[in-house]
């Protein structure tokens, strides 16, 4: 669904996102609630982006936040000073709009609508109908409002929930939000709206009756009513979340991605996932990770903004952070990988390890128990289990570098700035404060010493003194 493979249907599209949202209980406006990674208003924006709409004009209220969280090429943005209802919200967009032709109205609490929907209203509204509203079979149609109909089945007008009689509630044909209107018809006709007595709104949806009224009014009854499910209060934002994730992970599922338990799986909508991997569960993929094919995600591990490299294998329960991986690397189990972690083809990081800003070139490994901050190890190297690269002396931060085939023994301390050249072995139990030439041995622990029976006596003493007392 991409913009070059749809005709242009010369129409404009406003989203509706100023609205108080007061049962969302939030400090955050509703619309710009996350979900999967994105503000919710930006799939309904996105929905029109992809239709091909010539311009989308976003209506806000809290003016710097909207903005920010949705700035992107061929939004425009309008103002409503006062919050009291969609009839003025929509008219707020006016003057960002041209005089004529057809405009879709959308709510930015709808974040579940698809491209193709907006591309089938706008033929079925065709060029000269007053309004067309897009209508669904709700089996639960609490919270919405009612399509009413004449006798004879023609529609009349939307009826709010809280103004409806019994009879109207019982209605399950629900107004979903989603309208084509006339630009000149709805200039002209907004105008009139007169608020209600609920809040003082101006209500968008008394102009389904103007336009029945002056027979020129078209419903479309549409399938799906997930689809077109409105977000109210968190509790719908979490059932939203849920038909969204659904969707994305069947997406890369018919693309070759193995979920083993989808249920558990958390993966954002900026996420990629080649062929042929497999993540298991309790993965959490955030922001704009980038996996390549044939890499296997462990479960319960947790990857933000980081790129993966094709065959990597990626053990439970790691995180990542803003790292890259190359190809064919293993990282974890519980491994953990900070900002500017760049893990080279090959390389193997391995348990209880911490790499922050640092490259660790081909084939080099750091299989146990390490932190490596600031450093570079190179291609080859191995890193013993403990080491630790001693960045910080409580001012700043100091670079290690590590040569390519070096080998550092277990537990030892590069207190950094230090460089380790190329092929050199470092003694394990070291504590290294300067540089270590290529090919040497850097070895810097106490001496040994051995003194033959001196346990055995050790143990003969005390024991005689405990048997004194
Ligand atoms: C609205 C419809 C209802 C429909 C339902 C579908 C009206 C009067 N009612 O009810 O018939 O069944 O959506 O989901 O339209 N907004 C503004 N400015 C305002 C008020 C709202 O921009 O002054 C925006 C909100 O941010 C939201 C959208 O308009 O994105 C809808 O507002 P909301 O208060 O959620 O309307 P509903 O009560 O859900
Ligand atoms: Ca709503």
């Amino acid at each position: 669904m991409s913009e070059a493979s749809s005709p242009a249907p010369r129409a404009t599209a406003i989203v509706l996102a100023a609205g108080a949202g007061t049962r969302m209980k939030s400090s955050l406006s509703k619309v710009l609630q996350p979900l999967l990674g994105r503000p919710m208003a930006a799939f309904t924006v996105g929905a029109a982006r992809d239709a091909g709409m010539d311009a989308v004009v976003v209506v806000h209220h809290q003016e710097d936040q909207v903005r920010a969280a949705l700035a992107g090429p061929g939004l425009r943005f309008a103002r409503q000073e006062r919050l009291i209802g969609t009839g003025d919200a929509v008219a707020s967009a006016l003057p960002e709009l041209p005089q004529d032709g057809v405009v879709v109205v959308l709510y930015g609490d709808c974040p579940l609508i698809l491209a193709d929907t907006l591309r089938g209203l706008l033929d079925a509204h065709g060029a000269d109908r007053a309004a067309t509203v897009v209508t669904a079979r709700a089996p639960d149609p609490t919270g919405y409002g009612r399509l009413v109909r004449d006798a004879n089945g023609a529609p009349l007008r939307v009826v709010e929930e809280r103004e409806c009689t019994p009879t109207e509630r019982a209605i399950d044909e629900v107004n979903v939000g989603l309208y084509a209107f006339n630009l000149a018809w709805l200039r002209q006709e907004l105008p009139r709206l007169r608020p209600h007595d609920h809040k003082g709104e101006i209500y968008l949806t008394d102009l389904i009756e103007a336009a029945s009224t002056q027979g020129s009014l078209g419903v479309l009854l549409h399938q799906d009513i997930d689809e077109m499910m409105g977000v109210n209060d968190r509790w719908s934002l979490g059932r939203a979340r849920r038909l969204l994730q659904d969707r994305t992970l069947m997406r890369l599922a018919l693309a070759g991605v193995t979920f083993e338990n989808p249920e558990s799986t958390v993966v954002e909508a900026g996420v990629e996932i080649g062929a042929d991997c497999t993540v298991e569960a309790g993965v959490v993929l955030r922001g704009s990770t980038r996996i390549e094919a044939g890499v296997t995600i462990g479960a319960h591990s947790l990857i933000i903004d980081s790129e993966i490299g094709p065959g990597t294998d990626i053990q439970p329960y790691s995180m990542l952070d803003g790292a890259r991986v190359g190809a064919g690397a293993s990282i974890g189990p519980y491994a953990r990988l900070r900002p500017d972690a760049d893990i080279h083809d090959g390389a193997k990081i391995g348990n209880f390890v911490e790499i922050k800003k640092s490259v660790v070139e081909a084939g080099a490994k750091v299989p146990h128990l390490s932190y490596v901050g600031d450093a570079r190890v190179g291609a080859g190297a191995n890193v013993g289990a403990g080491t630790i690269t001693c960045n910080y002396d409580g001012f700043g931060k100091h670079r290690t570098d590590i040569g390519a085939g070096a080998f550092i023994g277990s537990n030892s301390a590069l207190v950094a700035p230090v460089s380790i050249g190329a092929g050199a072995i470092i003694a394990a139990g070291s504590t290294i404060t300067e540089d270590v030439p290529e090919q040497a041995l850097g070895l810097a622990r106490g001496r040994q010493t051995i003194r033959e029976g001196w346990a055995a006596r050790f143990r003969k003493l005390k024991q005689a003194r405990k048997d004194r007392t």
